[in-house]
């Protein structure tokens, strides 16, 4: 397995104009697509409702991004029943078949790679780099889960069977049933990706749920699996207002799995919802506070790059994105002045050009989240150093990146996922009292630390709370986790299963174990 990685393999080529060069072809080339309008997708039938989603571009909101069906109840029950008709022949399919059409799908993808990373500047406004990792991120989670079918020869294992000569045993991981695979807005590719081919890819059926702030990605992610060769059956679409989905699973006793990543509150609540019915398994990506912790020995430029891209990349819209950061005393000063500074020179604006580092948040609600932070940071005693102001919120939906220091502990914005780009600072006299700092939240998701003494790095591995971890990462800190390289999932409030995601275990979430002994 190898990552896709595309821009640093056009960079090490001596080919970065290239990149530049196909990504703004492909910008021009997808405006023909902006505007059509996609069905719900229910096995072979393509699904037309009287009402409509219409999403709008965040990047500027007189941009149709596409029409979309607002489906009812009755239209999720009914691609759940085709998903679940579908499960016996295709938990039928040798795993073979199906690491080979998870290729094809790579490939699928592979082929659209700049035109599907132009269209997400479109649909959430990601910037080209962005926007193209995303992509390379997806076709890395068809390779990689691919890879590790094959690793694990289906996940068919001969047991030693040692007391009964005649005793022959197996340990064998079988899917469980339809699942229905709820996405967020803030990866619509990778994320769908990682969830609906994790349930098929492991022998369950799907119906796939988008966000309704962007479901044109995980449509032409559903196009690609489908082109490849996965049966429509098993890959079922669905646009439906979230209101409608929390409808439906009031009382649905079909599905056999639920796949969620999004709020720890939306989640938990769903969870609770699923499993009342029935015990159910459910694999839930939640939310993160996420800090980076930055000690007397820590390289400085090396943790205010790290620090602004974990904070500040795509508008902290990630449940990754480092929020808190604690900074030993000796350094406290020059860090914050060295990170206002960086946070000064971001260009913020439309994430088409090619200097942006900063597009827009995803909509007009974001940027309200956004005010209402602000001024409860200011009302209780924080001290905005830099940021804090919205710049556009009706053609598109920017704000300034925000650094806030001396907010008392008492806030509960030092425990709350914020969404935004608002980063709090703390002065601290010591790593342990960091440490602790780090750990004192419900969420465990990722976690970084700044540290030129390998000591000091092992104590943070050792004692945080925390399932993705980072030392000296500049390229973004506590962000921007690779499949195959760095398993994504949290502890504590951010996660259920334990097992991460684009790692060697996630896919056994969809799966459960029987045992087959027999006796001759
Ligand atoms: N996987 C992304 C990251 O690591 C977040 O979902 O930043």
């Amino acid at each position: 397995f190898v990552n896709e990685n595309t821009y640093n393999r056009y960079v090490a080529e001596g080919r970065e104009e290239e990149f530049h060069r196909l990504y703004e072809a492909a910008l021009e080339k997808v405006k023909e697509e902006l505007g059509r309008e996609y069905p719900i997708l229910i096995g072979k039938e393509e699904v037309r409702t009287e009402k409509k989603i219409v999403e709008r571009s965040p990047i500027d909101t007189s941009i149709v991004v596409g029409v979309f069906q607002s489906g009812s109840v009755e239209d999720v029950s009914r691609a759940v029943d085709v998903a679940k008709a579908a499960f016996k022949e295709w938990s039928s399919v040798d795993w073979r078949d199906r690491v080979e059409l998870s290729l094809k799908a790579a490939e699928e993808i592979r082929r659209q790679k700049f035109e599907l990373a132009a269209l997400m500047t479109y649909e959430n406004g990601k910037n080209r780099f962005e926007s193209v990792a995303e992509i390379d991120e997806t076709i890395d989670y068809f390779t990689y889960y691919a890879h590790i079918l094959e690793e694990n020869r289906g996940f068919v294992r001969e047991m030693e069977s040692r007391i009964y000569r005649n005793e022959h045993a197996y340990s064998v991981m079988r899917p469980y049933g339809a699942w229905l695979i709820m996405a967020p807005f803030n990866f619509p590719a990778a994320i769908t990706t990682t969830m609906t081919l994790g349930a098929v890819i492991t022998g369950n059926t799907v119906v796939v749920k988008p966000s309704p702030h962007t479901p044109l990605l995980p449509y032409k992610m559903v196009e690609a699996m489908r082109r490849a060769g996965f049966p429509p059956e098993v890959v079922n679409y669905i646009t439906v207002e979230n209101e409608v989905i929390a409808k439906y699973l009031e009382t649905d006793n079909k599905l056999d799995g639920l796949a969620f990543t999004g709020s720890k509150e939306v989640g938990q609540r769903l969870l609770k919802q699923f499993i009342n019915i029935r015990p159910r398994p459910a694999v839930l990506e939640l939310g993160g506070k996420n800090a980076t912790i930055v000690t007397a020995k820590a390289d400085l430029n090396k943790a205010v790059e790290g620090v602004f891209r974990g904070a500040f990349g795509f508008g902290a819209q990630k449940c990754s994105a480092t929020a808190r950061v604690f900074v030993e005393a000796p350094v406290y000063d020059k860090f914050v002045e060295m990170l206002v500074e960086r946070v000064k020179n971001a260009v913020i604006g439309d994430p088409r050009r090619r200097e942006t580092f900063l597009g827009p948040i995803i909509n007009k609600a974001a940027v309200e989240k956004y005010r209402r932070f602000i001024e409860q940071a200011k009302r209780e005693g924080g001290r905005i150093l830099v940021g804090g102001r919205v710049i556009e919120e009706e053609k598109s939906y920017l704000v300034e990146p925000t650094v806030v220091v001396d907010l008392p502990y008492t806030s509960d914005l030092w425990r709350t996922e914020l969404f935004v780009p608002i980063l709090l600072v703390m002065k601290v006299d010591s790593l342990e009292e960091a440490v602790r700092y780090a750990n004192d939240v419900d969420y465990g998701l990722t976690a970084g630390i700044f540290s030129e003494d390998p000591k000091e790095v092992q104590y943070f591995f050792d004692n945080i709370e925390a399932g993705v971890t980072y030392a000296n990462r500049v390229v973004g800190s506590t962000t921007g986790a690779m499949p195959g390289v760095q398993p994504f999932g949290g502890w504590k409030g951010s996660g259920w299963t334990g097992r991460n995601a684009g790692g060697p275990y996630y896919l056994l979430s969809f799966m459960r174990e029987q045992a087959r002994t027999w006796y001759d």
